[in-house]
């Protein structure tokens, strides 16, 4: 497994010490969550922040954009020096183009899907994807319950990859702490995104090697 810790929950006073944190404890990306206030009702951190970290770690990032027009900002991701840029299906009304462009400005292309939004609609983009981000929460908020119909949509996602013959990672985010990882691994998921179960853990790099074996 991949881990990816959630940097939503990472302690902003103190964001170069929790990011090395991570680091030390075995993390293999940082997932960076971008809210706008708009496609989501909360509003995050945006490219400064991000520009900032890139600066102090060696960890590839996971851009997680959940705003309206993420065409808009393929550049200033890419500025970043982001290695994956993931935005959500329901926030692109062009989704081949933005992928296409996500891929000429060099990053790999994510595509994610809310918790309501079904597989079946990634039919016609996933030969062209490098990942498929499933929410297992509404977006918005860390620390909210997982929530278990994302375990079908794992296995049907899997199959779609595989009937397709693409080359998609399955990442999972939301709610993935020590009692829900073992079925979202089992499920098929080759990407954990972790923000509370990490970042307010005793020992962050305790549970990211527990991930990472499973
Ligand atoms: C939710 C974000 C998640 C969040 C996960 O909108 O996309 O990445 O940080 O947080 P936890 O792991 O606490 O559910
Ligand atoms: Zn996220």
């Amino acid at each position: 497994m991949i881990v990816a810790p959630s940097l939503l929950a990472a302690d902003f006073a103190r964001l170069e010490e929790s990011v090395k944190t991570v680091e030390r404890a075995g993390a293999d990306w940082l997932h960076c969550d971008v809210m706008d206030g708009v496609f989501v009702p909360n509003i995050s951190f945006g490219f400064p922040v991000i520009k900032a970290v890139a600066g102090i770690t060696e960890l590839p990032l996971d851009v997680h954009l959940m705003i309206v027009n993420p065409d808009r900002y393929v550049g200033a991701v890419r500025d970043c020096g982001a290695m994956m840029m993931n935005v959500h299906q329901e926030a692109c009304t062009h989704l081949h183009r933005t992928v296409q462009s996500i891929h000429d400005a060099g990053m790999k292309a994510g595509v994610t899907l809310n918790p309501a939004t079904p597989v079946c609609m990634l039919e016609d983009i996933i030969a062209d994807v490098d990942m498929v981000l499933l929410m297992s929460v509404n977006p918005g908020f860390g620390g909210q319950t997982f929530i278990e119909h994302t375990l079908a949509k794992i296995r049907n996602l899997r199959e779609l990859i595989v009937r397709s013959g693409s080359k998609a990672l399955i990442e999972v985010d939301g709610g993935i702490n020590s009692a829900t990882a073992p079925a979202v691994a089992q499920a098929g998921a080759d990407v954990f995104v972790a923000g509370s179960a990490v970042f307010r853990s005793e020992n962050p790099a305790e549970i990211i090697q527990s991930f990472k074996s499973l």
